[in-house]
């Protein structure tokens, strides 16, 4: 079992892996973090004509939970990170589209999460599309609603897929074993009625047999 969820596992990471270096995909964010580790938010933002040439700069903001306003606390620049905020100082690492200004994944990553971490963030891309003679300015935002919990906990729709996993392969296998018991049952009968076919034929040919001995001791007499 544990193997199956393994493979499982690495096929989806394939999946995932395979997904992000082929085509950009608008994948959501995670929204629950766990209290003293790292987490990563995740913004993407697909650009829709991928052949005109693009740039983005991202700006990250974020409200805390319970507060009216959001606040400035991240830019991304030509390759180039400022954190705006004093309480996110060394604490988040750029996990975005990276060696180009054509951004399309604007993730950042978040060391050492606090419960103060809570709250909505919003991420902004300015992006300038350049075609022959003009430029195009637009501007996509997402938001993402953090919950930092102590422990993690796991989404209702893991569970289900896992225990869905399980149920599914439990199922083929005993549907294997019904076939299985089927057949050598059939295989059995079979071998039966040919065991008692060629008892048959023997006796007939001992009875005839004899019946012969006998025609030929009554010839002799
Ligand atoms: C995001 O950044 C963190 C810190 O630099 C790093 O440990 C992590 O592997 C990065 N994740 C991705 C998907 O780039
Ligand atoms: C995270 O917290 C641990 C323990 O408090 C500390 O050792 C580590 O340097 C912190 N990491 C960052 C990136 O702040
Ligand atoms: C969380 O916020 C409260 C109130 O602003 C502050 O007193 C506390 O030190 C903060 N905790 C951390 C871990 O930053």
């Amino acid at each position: 079992m544990a193997a199956a969820h393994l493979l499982f596992l690495s096929l989806l990471c394939t999946l995932c892996v395979y997904q992000s270096h082929a085509a950009c995909a608008e994948v959501d964010s995670d929204t629950e973090a766990v209290a003293g580790k790292g987490f990563k938010l995740g913004c993407i933002s697909c650009k829709m004509r991928s052949e005109v040439e693009g740039s983005a700069t991202v700006d990250w903001y974020f409200r805390p939970k319970g507060e009216p306003d959001f606040i400035h606390i991240y830019n991304y620049d030509e390759g180039s990170p400022t954190i705006k905020d004093e309480r996110f100082e060394d604490r988040v690492d750029w996990n975005g589209s990276k060696r180009s200004n054509d951004i399309q994944d604007a993730s950042i990553y978040l060391f050492n999460v606090t419960f103060n971490d809570s709250g909505t963030y919003r991420c902004y891309f300015n992006r300038i599309l350049t075609y022959p003679y003009y430029e195009y300015q637009t501007v996509v935002s997402k938001v993402i609603h953090l919950t930092v919990v102590a422990k993690a906990t796991r989404g209702m729709a893991s569970i289900v897929s896992e225990v869905m996993m399980y149920v599914s392969i439990i199922g083929l296998q005993l549907w294997l074993l019904i076939e299985m018991i089927y057949c050598y049952r059939k295989i059995a009968a079979a071998g039966e009625e040919a065991l008692r076919e060629a008892a048959n034929a023997e006796y007939l040919a001992i009875a005839s047999e004899s019946k012969d001995n006998c025609a030929g001791v009554q010839v002799g007499e």
